[in-house]
This record gives structure tokens, sequence and C-alpha cells, in this order.
């Protein structure tokens, strides 16, 4: 299928699919533009804030991407790599990925061949946990670029393009939506070590997606469940990286860190009841968590932004957290700015603007503290976890490698108290 146009729909309630606008290619095929349908002028929402209602073509801000909020929509990495193998064409522009990504991708965006009614690219039952053995063997296959039957493309094809570097599909587990990411011959078990990375992050009070290992034969899966589905409905989501390229000026480069992203949500959040702190608080509480268990992966793509009743005030609210583990590099740097010394993975380049985040310092000294003593207990949390003790020595390497272990030892919240302010006397006392 080679084609220029192709429609965009909103789903959020998938019974009652609404016209969007016209997606089209641009830019030699490296772009995808967006132009709202008048239905949507009258009674749609902008679907990020790059995208308002307006009735003009609205064009990618670089080349490689669609617009705005679209850009959520298409797969990446992991994604792209089933979609070439199932398909095969030489090369797919960014538009054939956008409508072969299927019913099921993220968030709530649907593409279509029609205008009129919403035809998605597949739609088929999802695999269930019963077939996990059997849809890794499949996607291991994808990976050694091994040849796959018709009942094992059908599998793929049911969700099999999620974005993201590792292995994954879409399955069903008791009548819901989980993604399972598998095993990728990496020199340690990731999916038994993501499950208790993000557990940890449960226990030091980080809203985490629910997470349930699936043993196979020799090798653990990850089941994580999606926060973009609730019941039959489902939830319009960006990612922070469009979410803060949306807010910059085109011609800037965005700012893509902690510190920005919590502006954000201060601004573009839930204000009612202090929604938009608590959200700009977990995220300082993540940051200071990553930054412990050496989770330097948490680039743009690794947080998100639901958005609440997108057709009435569309605020965000932070996504629970995902993709959260210890990538063992011990690089010393995360993807996401942490604060004055940019990417520094250290905790006082974490508290360096963290009032940012809607805390005092020593509020989030206190955070920071509360955290430490979590991460402290790592080891006993990922051995009870299953964690083979040959890949705990490996994590102790880094997680107690001295630049990480050094920073929880030294850390004095002490030196964060809030300075008492003297009262100044009145030049008029006697
Ligand atoms: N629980 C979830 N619910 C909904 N969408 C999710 C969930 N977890 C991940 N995603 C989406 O799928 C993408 C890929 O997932 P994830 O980040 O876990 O994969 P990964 O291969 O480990 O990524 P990376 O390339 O960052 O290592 C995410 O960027 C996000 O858009
Ligand atoms: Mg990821």
């Amino acid at each position: 299928m080679r084609c220029d146009n192709l429609y965009l729909w909103f789903l959020t309630d998938p019974d009652s699919p609404r016209y969007v606008g016209r997606l089209r290619l641009v830019d030699a095929g490296k772009g995808v533009s967006l132009q709202y349908g008048a239905d949507w002028l009258a009674s749609g929402c902008p679907l990020s804030e790059d995208l308002l209602l307006v009735d003009i073509e609205q064009l990618p801000r670089c080349n490689g991407m669609a617009v705005g909020a679209v850009d959520d929509a298409r797969p990446d990495r992991w994604g792209e790599r089933v979609i070439q193998h199932l398909d095969k064409p030489a090369r797919l522009s960014i538009m054939e990925y956008l409508f072969y990504a299927g019913d099921d991708r993220f968030g709530a965006l649907g593409v279509s061949t029609s205008d009129k009614v919403y035809i998605p690219g597949t739609r088929s039952p999802l695999p269930r946990l019963a077939h996990a053995q059997q849809l890794s063997e499949i996607v291991h296959k994808v990976s050694a670029k091994e040849p796959v039957n018709d009942i094992e493309r059908k599998m793929l094809a049911a969700g099999g393009s999620f974005g993201g570097a590792k292995p994954k599909a879409l399955i069903d587990i008791a009548g819901e939506q989980w993604i399972i990411k598998f095993f990728n011959n990496e020199p340690v078990d990731v999916p038994l070590i993501e499950h208790a990375s993000m557990t940890l992050a449960k226990l030091a009070g980080i809203n985490v997606a629910q997470t349930q290992v699936v043993p196979l034969v020799g090798e653990h899966a990850l089941a994580v469940r999606r926060y973009d589905r609730s019941g039959g409905l489902r939830i319009h989501c960006i990612s922070a990286g469009t979410a803060l390229r949306a807010q910059t000026v085109a011609g800037q480069e965005p700012e893509l860190g902690y510190p920005s992203l919590a502006q954000l949500l201060r601004r573009a959040g839930v204000a009612d009841q202090g929604v938009n702190l608590l959200d700009m608080q977990e995220l300082f509480h993540r940051m200071v968590f990553n930054i412990l268990i050496d989770n330097t992966d948490d680039h743009e793509k690794n947080h998100a932004l639901l958005v609440v009743e997108p057709t009435r005030q569309g605020r965000y609210r932070l996504a629970p957290a995902y993709d959260v583990l210890t990538t063992n590099s011990g690089q010393g740097y995360q993807e996401f700015i942490v604060g004055t010394a940019q990417r520094e993975s250290t905790l006082a380049n974490a508290m360096s603007q963290c009032h940012l985040f809607g805390y005092t310092a020593a509020q989030a000294a206190a955070v920071v503290v509360r955290v430490i003593k979590v991460v402290d207990g790592w080891r006993k949390h990922f051995a009870g976890c299953g964690v083979s003790a040959a890949d705990l020595e490996s994590l102790t390497e880094r997680i107690d490698g001295d630049p990480l272990r050094s920073q929880r030892q030294t850390f004095n919240p002490a030196a964060y108290a809030t300075t008492v302010r003297t009262r100044r006397r009145s030049p008029f006392a006697d």
C-alpha cells in the first residue's frame, strides 16, 4: 500500500470513532501534516498544544516526524521492525508506518484509509497469556530476521507494533490489554530486573504501571498493564517529548528535561485541588529514584502525559511510570535534563532546581532521604523478586558502585534545612 493521504480518527470511545482530519505526506515523504476537518474544528480539541483548532494544514516542525501528537501514534524502532518483517516493502514512509501500526496503537488516535468510516490497518484479537511462549518464539524470529508462517503472522499482526527498542507485543490478560516485553539476549535477566525496579519504585511511593513476571521456558518476560486503556475506553496520551516540543517556539530546541516537564504540568496540569502540584512532586520522586538506581535511559518517550477530558478543558496528568529499570550503564548522566548541571546523575543536581517541582529545599531533601532508604534495600528486594545471584553481583557494581553508593551515604538533608529568617529589628524600636 502506497499512499500520500490518510485520515485521522479519535477513538476515546472506540464504538463511536470521531473523524479528526486529513494526514498528508510532506517534506518529500519525510513528514506528515494534519488538516482538521470541519466537524473537529467545530467541536473537537487541539490534539497537542501546537495543533490549535485552525483551518490550515499544520506542518511537522522537523524532518522525520509527524506533526504534534500524531507523532506518538506511529510506531518507532521495534514496531517498525515488526511492520517491515510482516509487510516487507523495500522502504516504508512515516505515513505507512502510521497506517500499519493498527488499531491497538498507543493512545486514542486511529488512522484509516477513509474519512467517512474508521477502517484501521490491522485489527484482530490479541493473543492471550497462554500464548506467551509461542509469542516469544515468534518475536525472537523477528529479531533474528527469520521468516514467520501465516499463523505466526496473525499473532504478530495483532498488536505487535508498539514502539521502544526491546522486543514486545500486546497480550490479553483477563480481558485487559498488557504489553509483554521479552528477553533480548542481554547479559542479565532484564524482564525480571524491570519488574524488580518497578516494584521497588512503588515501595518508594512512585505511581507505576502494574507489572507481572511471565515465566517462559528458560527465560522470563514482563507484562506491563496499559495505562492508556480504561475498561472499553481509550485515553488520549502524548509523550513528554511531544508535550515539550509543542510549547517551544518553532526553530528553537525544546528543553527536554524534568524541570521543564514539571513546569509544563504546573501550567497545563489539573489545577483542581492541586493535582498538578502532586504530579510535579511525583516527577521529582521519579527523577531521584532514576538517578539512584542507575536508570539513565529516561528519555523523552519514557515519560507520558494522559490528557484528561480532552474535548472539554484538555488538562494533563502524569501517566504512571513505565520502562523504569536499572540500565546497568553507569554512564553518570541521564537522558533527561535534571537540573543546573544539565544531565549529570547527581543528587546535588536533582536538588538544584527543586523549587520548580513545587518543593522547598527542606521538603525535597526529605523526599531524597526517603528514596535513599528504599534504594538502600534494593538488593533484598531484587533477590525477593527472584533476581539471580550473578545478576545481583552485576547490578551491585552499578547501584552500589562508588558514584551512586557514596551519594546515598553522604547526602546531608541538614544542608538544605530551611534557613529560619530572623526578624529584622524595627529602626523605630527603642
Ligand atoms: N504500560 C503502558 N501503557 C501504555 N503504553 C505504554 C506502556 N508502557 C510503554 N508504553 C508505550 O510503549 C513504548 C515502548 O515501551 P517501553 O518504553 O517499555 O519499551 P522499551 O523497548 O523498553 O523502550 P526503550 O527503547 O526506551 O528501552 C513507550 O514509549 C510508550 O509509548
Ligand atoms: Mg522506553
